[in-house]
């Protein structure tokens, strides 16, 4: 997998890349990451990325053509066929862990993303594959989102994280919350480990970890359990977290 990040500022990308799981993914090659700067490919003498809005208002835009020579050089420089365009933009579909998943099969994203007002409607139409938002609200470039996109993407692909199943046990990853975790000390001033983690019973601990994502995706994200359908054993499961809950009220 590789990304491709167009930016006006490059080191933004490359510098929080740089660290924890992407950071190493990189290091061993296990994805690729380069930048492309609009202003390298601008040909006067004030490197200009930007212009006046026509029909007036406040801000600038960024022009198409920096942008366009951008895309392709990232394009032809990597021979892949099996790419996508995607402008990071507060108006794109919502990204989702079900949509990192299915980018993730790509062999390369090309991200783009905008500064001042935004990007030349032309350039969105022609060459952008999709738009992807963080979410309903505007930051001042689409840097953080393309690092959002690099890293939840790099942590799926296969080798990246130690444990093969830790990706699989996020939350989102099968429409659920992740379960509760602990670590030593077994009893501490702010209380105790859950008996059942050290029992050692695997099937009890694996029982007890179902229960506890299932009753706190309905606690904290019933939306998210609303559009899920519960096998009768998970249905059982949510009805025993209730019940206990209650009774502990
Ligand atoms: C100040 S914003 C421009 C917002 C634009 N005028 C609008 O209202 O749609 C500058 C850039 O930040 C990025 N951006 C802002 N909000 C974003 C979001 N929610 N998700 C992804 N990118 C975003 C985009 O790349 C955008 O071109």
């Amino acid at each position: 997998m590789r990304f491709d990040v167009v930016t006006l500022f490059p080191e933004m990308i490359l510098e929080s890349s740089s660290y924890g799981v992407t950071g190493t993914a990189i290091e061993k090659k296990v994805v690729g990451l380069s930048v492309w700067n609009p202003r390298d490919y601008t040909h006067d003498r004030h490197r200009t990325v930007d212009d006046r809005p026509y029909g007036g208002g406040p801000g600038m835009v960024m022009k198409c053509q920096p942008l366009c020579d951008a895309v392709d050089d990232a394009k032809l420089k990597n021979k892949n066929t099996d790419y996508k365009v995607i402008y990071l933009s507060p108006q794109g579909r919502q990204i989702t862990q079900e949509l990192l998943v299915e980018a993730s099969q790509y062999s390369q994203l090309i991200l783009v993303a905008g500064r001042y007002e935004g990007i030349d409607e032309r350039f969105i139409d022609a060459v952008c594959d999709e738009e992807w938002s963080l979410g309903d609200y505007v930051i001042s470039g689409g840097e953080l989102a393309a690092l959002v996109v690099i890293d939840s993407i790099t942590r799926l692909i296969p080798g990246v994280l130690g444990d093969e199943d830790s990706a699989q046990q996020d939350s989102h990853m099968n429409g659920l919350l992740d379960t509760p975790h602990y670590t030593r000390p077994e009893k501490g001033e702010l209380g105790a480990v859950p008996n059942v983690l050290l029992s050692g019973n695997h099937k009890a601990i694996e029982r007890w970890r179902m229960k506890q994502a299932l009753g706190r995706t309905a606690l904290k994200r019933p939306d998210l359990l609303k559009a899920k359908e519960l096998s009768a054993e998970q249905d059982a499961l949510l009805k025993e977290f209730r019940n206990e809950v209650h009774e502990s009220d």
